[in-house]
């Protein structure tokens, strides 16, 4: 009997199985706490998102920053993906995953002299500009260089996306891109410079965003701007719409299509003649990963009961930085009793939470649970934070599982430093 939860990660006789893997004897073979990610759900969900935009000439930009390890990038690069960096560090990454620079953005309020230099060198599609003296610094760079670099303003729409208000990025009080009204003056003075080129203009409104009708209204925004320039003769070529599509944190509810999000962008984009740039993060990863982690002690109080798990928050933040809801499932299924309990981790931090006040089955001591949508901003918001080293990585395609990060040693906690 198979029970789904997410693509490529259900239940069969009463197992948990990540593409065919029991997740049991994962971890058992590799150690917990472990990132564990599904190669046909990546596949599928990248499918998914990008069969939406089939109609119209675009490019998947995949956020690099959702999750960066070399093999989910290659995996996705081998299905045409493009990268969405915000770093050197990701944009070398990108590359040696092998992804083809010409579908790399490179976007950031700080992008720094030697990290535009690089993306100069590499010769990525686009910077995405997000103030007046950044531009300047492009254009210096590239100058020194010899070059001409391609451009993109962040335009910043100013719509409610509905979010968190750590991950919405589109208000008026956000430190990110320019402002809507001054953006056909910057462009302006970007055409007037000698080593910059306008070539797109993006957008970025926050992410785990549900409500597709806020990409709407920052499409047809940012569509005026384009008109505008294209009016004046500045001829925009792409058109950035960003991530920021939402997932389901809990598999009881469905995801929002993909094509809510195409239907809201391809009508409007279409009549600019623009090629589409997307650069969803979440959505591809999110839901292809979980985190295995186990059961160390159960402790009761009157009014409590805690798992302490050997997974904190420096391995998964987002529980404790967002109170963001992850669903926790034991890799053997249970069924009967259910009772409320917090799981947490064995960092020296009240706030390292998992889950709080949940319903879950009884556990034991030494049971493994997985906790579900761990795929994107799991590993790469894990830190050494109580000097852990960072769990390992594996990911799974029909029936086996390969490592992908070695787990950290206590060596690699001490490597860099310098002992005086
Ligand atoms: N493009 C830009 C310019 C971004 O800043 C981001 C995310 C993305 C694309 C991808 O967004 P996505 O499709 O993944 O929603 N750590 C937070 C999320 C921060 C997102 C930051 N920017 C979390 O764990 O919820």
């Amino acid at each position: 009997m198979k029970e789904e939860l997410f693509p490529f990660i259900y239940y069969e006789n009463g197992k948990l199985k990540i593409d065919g893997v029991d997740a049991e004897k994962l971890a058992k073979e590799f150690g917990t706490p472990l990132y564990v990610y599904s190669q046909s759900a990546l596949e599928y969900w990248f499918r998914e998102f990008d069969s939406a935009f089939s109609s119209v000439e675009h490019i998947t930009c995949f956020a690099v920053k959702s999750n960066s390890n070399l093999s989910i990038l290659k995996v996705l690069g081998n299905l045409g993906a493009g990268a969405d960096t915000v770093s050197k560090g990701e944009i070398f990454r990108a590359l040696n995953a092998g992804i083809d620079p010409k579908k790399i953005v490179f976007a950031g309020v700080g992008k720094r002299p030697d990290e535009i230099e690089y993306g100069l060198e590499k010769g990525i599609l686009m910077f995405n500009v997000e103030s007046e003296s950044e531009l300047y610094t492009i254009n210096r760079v590239a100058e020194r260089l010899g070059k001409v670099a391609p451009i993109a303003f962040r335009v910043n729409p100013e719509v409610d996306a509905k979010t968190h208000p750590y991950i919405s990025t589109g208000l008026k009080t956000s430190k990110f891109g320019v402002t809507f009204d001054e953006a056909v003056e910057l462009y302006r003075k970007a055409k007037e410079l000698r080593n910059v080129e306008p070539i797109g203009i993006h957008f970025h409104i926050g992410s785990q965003i549900t409500d597709v009708s806020a990409f709407g209204e920052a499409t047809r925004k940012v569509a005026e701007i384009v008109r505008e320039l294209h009016s004046i003769g500045i001829e925009i070529k792409y058109f950035d719409a960003g991530g920021g599509l939402g997932i389901n944190y809990n598999p009881s509810e469905p995801p929002v299509p993909t094509k809510a999000l195409a239907d809201q962008l391809i009508p409007l984009v279409k009549k600019l003649g623009c090629t589409l740039v997307l650069e969803p993060g979440r959505r591809i990863a999110g839901n292809a990963g979980v985190l295995l982690t186990k059961v160390i002690y159960k402790k009761e109080r009157e009014e409590k009961l805690f798992y302490i798990v050997d997974a904190g928050m420096n391995d998964l933040a987002r529980p404790s930085l967002y109170k963001a809801y992850h669903h926790i499932v034991p890799a053997i299924k249970k069924e009967g009793e259910l009772r409320k309990a917090d799981v947490v981790g064995p960092i020296c931090e009240t706030g390292d939470v998992l889950a709080e006040d949940r319903e879950l089955p009884l556990l034991r001591e030494e049971e493994i649970i997985a906790i579900l949508s761990a795929g994107a901003y799991g590993f790469t918001m894990a830190s050494n934070y109580n000097s852990r080293p960072k769990p390992a990585e594996v990911i799974v395609k029909d029936g086996k599982a390969k490592v992908i990060r070695q787990r950290e040693n206590l060596g690699d906690l001490i490597s860099r430093e310098v002992l005086f």
